[in-house]
Order: structure tokens, then C-alpha cells, then sequence
């Protein structure tokens, strides 16, 4: 006898490090945590290795403005924002392995500074005395967001020193007009300071195979592209900054002068992986199952403001580093616009209070699931889509409650009324190629599902479920075991338990998108954490098997007077 031992699937997955002097909204959620969060609870179904990280970004400058208006340490406002951070994403239901923090993770520094340092003993930077903005009442010089400015491309106002908001373009001393100081209010000079550049042309070979063959979505790709055909620039990978990772070279120069946060934040993807394997593995050096072999795959879930960033520097440091793997996909997610009742569509923004915390939105005690739901099924994929808090609401009541709950809420209960808390059994005889269909339809959607997941479809994925869904309601109100039960009993335990098998499938078909919800069914149908693979999905349910009382699993909320959705 021959047995083939086939390898597992091992799957790196990074969601984006938030800068730690805020907490996530709706917005981010649904650009990079949440798919990312669906992407790893669909792999551990299907049985892959999966390892999912992430952290707080805590250098840079976004974090010395907040300490300095909070009246706090940069190191403090990191640490306060890092725990509320995975507070709220917890409560949401995405759950990282490790959360780290690039100010706080043992091994995040000596990381970055090895990192640099390898590039550095190659040659890949260049030292270059560079002009800077200046703030001359405060004496100190004003890297990125320290000045805003309009960008000379597209002319949009208020833009910050390192990239236009609305054109993409990396913008510097040149191509930032009217620059003025954030921290004073005056007008920036130039003075000129001694920094490391990374010539990043030099990988324009490296980063255009890459786009080729990664997983990217086709945005990207031609976002990408157009990076590349309009030639890469250098860049200064240090700042004149206190707070951060000291750049680690004997050069005079080099004094109080830290790594650009964007040289060290992707960077905390490796140092919170060794810190994730410190803690599971009691080897820190197993981080190197995850960044260094060949039979890993990592992917990136990214926010569309980050793709530079991810898809051009970051991989350009990893080729020029070589040690390291380069990620076989980023997964970008465009913007998140919101509307209120009776207003104009607007961005998301803190300043302008147009956010949606997730935090609040936990601490009403509203169902987690509602939002996860909501999100993915206007998840900005392809283009920038709109939240609409009523909208919300409409797809709790006429999708969640209305179609999902009832159809699991009526089967259950119709069953225990009338069959008994099991599954009952029934006589092939009675089975019709009505039955046959719909049993069809659950393959049909597994497929597709599986499909769409693997291809980071998520939206589409969803879609799918809910058709099935629809079509569950349709086949129940065809079927009608509530007339056929009076003169029938076969054929109505044909539908119940075909029905109960429909059930079985969305408990596990569901639970990437909806763990709460698909946990309580799970519970209800008394399913073991074995039974609910991805790849016994579609399996029938015994006859016999004992069910429980059904549980509500979304309530319909009435607009006027609740603003969430509470918890059934
Ligand atoms: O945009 C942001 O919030 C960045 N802090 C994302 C960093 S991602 C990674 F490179 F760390
Ligand atoms: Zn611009």
C-alpha cells in the first residue's frame, strides 16, 4: 500500500499596521481588516496553516502631533492607542495571532536596524545632503505630515509633505508649493540635512516582475504600472526625527537621525512574526518557516493609500535585502466614503467627524456581525464605494433578519414542533427533483464560494450565500411542510431535513463572514469544531441527530428609533 503524505498549505496574512495615535473606523475596516479576517477564518476551515499578523504602527510623525496635542510621550500615545486598537477589532471579531507594536516588540528594532544595515554594506543608499522643510520660530526640520502644502501635479490644497492624497504622486521640497509649518502655522524654509537615499529605480526590474505574476487586483496592477512607466525616484529612508528606530551607522551624520517609518513599519510584518513564533513555537527563529521558504505564501491586505508603499518600496527593500520572500499577493481595497441621511457623500474623516468608530459601535452592544455583513457586501473592491448608516439597517432587516434568520428560525422550529428535536429520517421514494435541485444548489454554491474566496472575492462570495439563502426561503415556501405535514409526514421530513441540511451548510459557509452568528448556528445543530471543515460543508446531516432550540439570530431594528443594530 502507498500513501501520499501531501504538504499543508502554510499562509502568511498581514493586515495593514495602523499608525497608533487613533482608533479604527468603519473605513479601515473595511479596506483591510475585515477581508483579511475572512480570508484567514475561510483558510483555517480548509485546513490551511494560516498565521495572521499585525500591530501598531507607532513611529513617524502622525504620533509626535497627537502626543504633543495630548500633553503625552510619543511612546505613551503609542501604547495608549496600540491596546485600544485591538480592543476594537476584537470586538468586531477580528482576531490577529500577534499584535504588535513597532515601539514595544523585543525584536522590532535590532529587525530594522539589520535590515538597513544589510542594504547599507551593499550599497543600495547613497548619502546625499537633501533640502527639507524648516520650521525657523521652532528650530526643527518638518519631514511629511509636519508640512502641508498643495501638490504641484494636480493642485490639491492641503496636501502633506510625502504623497497627494488625490494624484498618488511622492511629493517633496520641489513638488510641494506654499509649504507651511503644521506645528507653528508659519511658512516652511528649506535647509538642507545629510540623509540615506534608496535609489529605487534601481529595482524598477525587480518590482514590474513582481507586479507581473503577484496577486494583485487589476487597479493595482495598472496603478502600479503607471508608477513604474513614469520611472521610480530616490528616496530617504531616514528622518530627522527623535522618536523612532536610530539609523544604525558610526557616521557622524547619522546622530539623531531615525529610519523613515516607512522603512520600519513594513518591517514590523517580520518582527511581530518572530515575536508570534517566540510565543507558539518557543522559537522565535521558526519566523523563518513564515518569510523565508518557499512553500509560504504571503499576502498583504492593504488600504489603497498604502500601495506605494507595499507595492513599490516594500518590495524593492525585500529584493534588495534577499533574504526574505517576496509576498506572493497584496490585496488593496479602495476608500470608504460615508453618507448620512440628507447629505452629500463625504470621506471619512476624524477632523470632520464623519467617522463611524468601531469602538462605539462595540460599546452599544450592536451586533458584530451586522457590520461585518454590511462591509463585505459593500466592500470597495474595485472603486470606492458609500456607507450609509440607514442602508445598514435596511440590509439587517430585509436580508439578515428576513431571509437568513427566518429561513434557519422557521426550519428549526418547525421541526422540533413537528418532528421532534431530530433530524428526521425520511424515504428515498419521497425525495422529488425539487429536493434534488436545491441539495444541487448548496454544491453549486460551495464551488463557487470556494472560488470566490481563493480569489479574495469577497464581496462576490457573499453574494453567492445570500442567493443560496433566498433560494432556501423559496424552496421552503415551495415545499410548504406546514400544509404538507397534515396530510404527509414523509414528504414534510424530506423538506425538514433537507432544510436543516441547508442550515448545516450556512453554519459553516457563513463563518468567515459572520463567526457569531454562524456559532450560534454550529450550537443549535450541536456541530463539532471537526464537523465544520470547509471541506464537510456540504455533508448532510444524520438522521437522528439530536437539534436545539433555535436562537434568533438578527433582530430588525426600526430606523427611527435604534441608530445600531443590537444583539439578538
Ligand atoms: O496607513 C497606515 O496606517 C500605516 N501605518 C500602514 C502601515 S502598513 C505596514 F507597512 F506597516
Ligand atoms: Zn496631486
Amino acid at each position: 500500500m502507498t500513501s501520499t503524505i501531501s504538504k499543508q498549505r502554510r499562509v502568511l496574512v498581514t493586515a495593514a499596521l495602523p499608525y497608533s495615535n487613533g482608533c479604527p473606523h468603519v473605513g479601515h475596516i473595511a479596506g483591510a481588516y475585515l477581508p483579511a479576517d475572512i480570508y484567514v477564518r475561510y483558510l483555517r476551515l480548509a485546513g490551511v496553516d494560516a498565521r495572521f499578523v499585525c500591530g501598531s504602527d507607532d513611529h513617524g510623525v502622525a504620533i509626535i502631533l497627537s502626543a504633543q496635542k495630548e500633553g503625552r510621550t510619543p511612546a505613551d500615545t503609542a501604547q495608549h492607542y496600540s491596546q485600544r486598537q485591538l480592543k476594537a477589532f476584537e470586538g468586531l471579531g477580528i482576531h490577529f495571532d500577534v499584535y504588535g507594536s513597532t515601539s514595544r516588540t523585543p525584536q522590532h528594532a535590532s529587525t530594522s536596524q539589520k535590515f538597513f544595515l544589510k542594504l547599507y554594506e551593499q550599497g543600495y543608499f547613497e548619502k546625499r545632503t537633501a533640502k527639507q522643510f524648516f520650521d525657523d520660530s521652532k528650530n526643527m526640520f518638518l519631514p511629511d505630515r509636519f508640512v502641508k502644502g498643495t501638490c504641484a501635479f494636480c493642485k490639491t490644497p492641503e496636501q502633506n509633505g510625502d504623497q497627494c492624497e488625490n494624484c498618488g504622486k511622492m511629493l517633496d521640497v520641489d513638488t510641494l508649493i506654499d509649504a507651511r509649518s503644521v506645528m507653528s502655522g508659519t511658512p516652511a524654509s528649506v535647509k538642507e540635512s545629510s540623509h540615506w537615499f534608496l535609489d529605487l529605480s534601481r529595482f524598477e526590474k525587480e518590482v514590474s516582475t513582481w507586479l507581473e505574476s503577484a496577486t494583485v487586483r487589476e487597479q493595482t496592477k495598472n496603478y502600479v504600472r503607471g508608477l513604474l512607466s513614469t520611472g521610480l525616484v530616490k528616496r530617504s529612508m531616514t528622518r530627522d526625527l527623535t522618536w523612532g528606530i536610530p539609523v544604525p551607522l558610526p557616521d557622524a551624520d547619522a546622530k539623531g537621525k531615525v529610519l523613515y517609518v516607512w522603512f520600519d513599519a513594513p518591517i514590523g510584518y517580520i518582527s511581530n512574526t518572530m515575536e508570534l513564533c517566540a510565543r507558539l513555537d518557543g522559537d522565535e527563529a521558526r519566523f523563518a518557516d513564515w518569510w523565508k521558504s518557499d512553500d509560504t505564501e504571503i499576502y498583504h491586505f492593504i488600504g489603497e493609500d498604502n500601495t506605494i508603499f507595499h507595492c513599490v518600496i516594500w518590495i524593492a527593500m525585500l529584493s534588495a535585502e534577499r533574504s526574505y520572500k517576496l509576498p506572493r499577493g497584496v490585496i488593496v481595497n479602495q476608500f470608504l466614503n460615508i453618507q448620512f441621511p440628507g447629505k452629500e457623500v463625504e470621506k471619512i474623516s476624524k477632523s470632520r467627524n464623519t467617522a463611524v468608530w468601531i469602538e462605539d459601535y462595540v460599546a452599544s452592544g450592536s451586533n458584530p456581525d451586522v457590520l461585518r455583513y454590511y462591509l463585505t457586501a459593500i466592500a470597495p473592491e474595485r472603486a470606492r464605494t458609500v456607507y450609509k448608516p440607514e442602508d445598514m439597517i435596511q440590509r439587517n432587516n430585509s436580508e439578515l433578519a428576513n431571509v437568513l434568520g427566518n429561513f434557519v428560525h422557521r426550519i428549526t422550529s418547525f421541526t422540533l414542533k413537528y418532528c421532534g428535536p431530530h433530524v428526521p429520517a425520511f424515504p428515498e421514494a419521497k425525495v422529488t427533483d425539487v429536493d434534488r435541485n436545491f441539495a444541487k444548489a448548496i454544491q453549486t454554491t460551495h464551488a463557487r464560494l470556494t472560488q470566490c474566496l481563493e480569489q479574495f472575492e469577497f464581496k462576490s462570495g457573499l453574494e453567492t450565500l445570500m442567493e443560496l439563502a433566498r433560494a432556501a426561503n423559496k424552496y421552503a415556501d415551495e415545499k410548504a411542510p406546514w400544509v404538507t405535514r397534515k396530510s404527509d409526514m414523509e414528504t414534510t421530513a424530506v423538506t425538514l431535513a433537507y432544510g436543516l441540511h441547508a442550515i448545516k451548510y450556512f453554519a459553516i459557509a457563513f463563518a468567515p463572514y459572520m463567526p457569531f452568528s454562524a456559532a450560534k448556528i454550529q450550537e443549535m445543530l450541536g456541530l463539532s469544531k471537526e464537523e465544520c471543515g470547509w471541506a464537510q460543508a456540504t455533508d448532510p446531516l444524520a438522521a437522528g441527530r439530536l437539534i436545539k432550540e433555535p436562537q434568533i439570530l438578527f433582530t430588525k431594528i426600526e430606523a427611527e428609533k435604534d441608530a445600531l443594530p443590537s444583539v439578538a
